[in-house]
């Protein structure tokens, strides 16, 4: 059905018959009020908040292997875990500024090409814990291990996409549309109980080398509940956030989704900025993820025999005098560059 040019009247209808679809679907989707029946869990992970479910695997754990396992994987989560009763009646719907929408059940999902990508998921609030030590800050406290690295199966989707009348390579459509809002099942509170939702431009998901995907496995196995059972996205090289799990729900629009996550969460600000004086609407939405580096082989106090240096070569020393080696490779030390004000003469310069 062609949707109204009306952006309000728009977003109304959808957001009814999205309501009429979760009510229609029960009980093939079932999305619990409260932690009662939430997935297992492996017992080694450090649980950073227990209603909603966040955990982290230790720094030993995430060092045992590239691609991290699925027990191992840090979780995320906002609300309680949805359940999928009825798998065949499970369907994905695709509406918005398009000429028709469509609906896709998960075979239909699955008879696309299966691309393996290989991704690494990081929230962006990794390393809050010690941020926090600075001066206190609002979130679940994390310490270096919310991110983990796996083997992504799904379909690309420029292909969906494609499969419903958008081009590869669009960055708008005939009716207006540059954004692609995913919208999933579970009850968030940020969300005043509705669901959790994400956009990314129209352009990188008709991109096929952004490799973004509708996923439905992880490292080879279907994915489970806590990953997002039976379908989430995955747009890789950009933060967590935007992987939206339990997929319901994707909109074609004009502007990038205006979900809580997207708005009043995820931004990047100035350490001036606080609760008092800030205003969302003045930054866009974080979404590429900087490049961060920790240490996973030590505890933030350790101890080590003297002497004794780190033989993959992984350390990064402050001066190069700790790592030199005579043939001069891998030289991890920090690299340091001579910068000087403008403004200053170069007598008086800083280092
Ligand atoms: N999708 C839904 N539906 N609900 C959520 O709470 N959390 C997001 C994202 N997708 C979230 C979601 C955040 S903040 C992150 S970092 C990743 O999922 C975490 O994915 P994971 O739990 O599979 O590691």
């Amino acid at each position: 059905m062609p949707c109204p040019s009306s952006p309000i009247l728009f977003l109304a209808l959808c957001s009814t018959r999205q309501e009429a679809r979760k009510e229609e679907r029960m009980p093939g989707y079932r999305v619990p009020s409260d932690y009662s029946q939430e997935p297992p869990r492996h017992p080694s992970l450090r649980i950073n908040a227990k209603e909603p479910f966040n955990a982290e695997p230790l720094r030993c754990n995430l060092l045992e292997s590239y691609i991290t396992t699925v027990d191992m994987f840090y979780k995320r989560n906002h609300g309680p875990i949805p359940l999928v009763d009825n798998i065949d009646r499970y369907r994905v719907v695709i509406n918005g500024l398009i000429e028709n929408s469509r609906e896709f059940s998960m075979a239909e999902i699955r008879s696309l090409p299966k691309y393996n990508v290989t991704a690494t998921l990081q929230c962006a609030g990794n390393r809050r814990t010690a941020m926090s030590k600075v001066k206190t800050v609002k979130g679940v406290g994390w310490d270096v291990c919310a991110l983990g690295n796996a083997v992504w199966g799904g379909a690309k989707l420029s292909d969906v996409l494609e499969w419903i009348g958008i081009p590869k390579l669009t960055a708008v459509t005939s009716l207006g549309g540059k954004h692609v809002e995913f919208v999933s099942v579970d009850q968030c509170k940020e969300e005043k109980g509705g669901p959790y939702k994400a956009s990314i431009p129209l352009s990188q998901a008709t991109n096929p080398l952004a490799d973004v995907l509708l996923a439905y496995e992880m490292n080879g196995e279907v994915l489970n509940r806590d990953h997002g059972y039976p379908l989430r996205v995955i747009v890789p090289g950009v933060i967590g956030a935007r992987s939206v799990k339990w997929l319901d729900c994707i909109n074609i629009i004009e502007e990038e989704s205006q979900g809580f996550f997207m708005q009043k969460d995820y931004k990047m600000f100035p350490p001036s900025v606080n609760w008092d004086n800030i205003v969302w609407s003045s930054r866009r939405p974080q979404m590429d993820f900087p490049v961060q580096s920790a240490i996973c082989s030590l505890e933030d106090v350790d101890v080590v025999k003297q002497g004794k240096v780190d033989v993959a070569a992984n350390v990064q020393p402050e001066s190069v005098e700790e790592i030199w080696n005579l043939r001069g490779v891998l030289n991890t030390s920090w690299h340091r560059v001579r910068v000087r004000n403008a403004s200053l003469p170069i007598a008086s310069s800083n280092l």
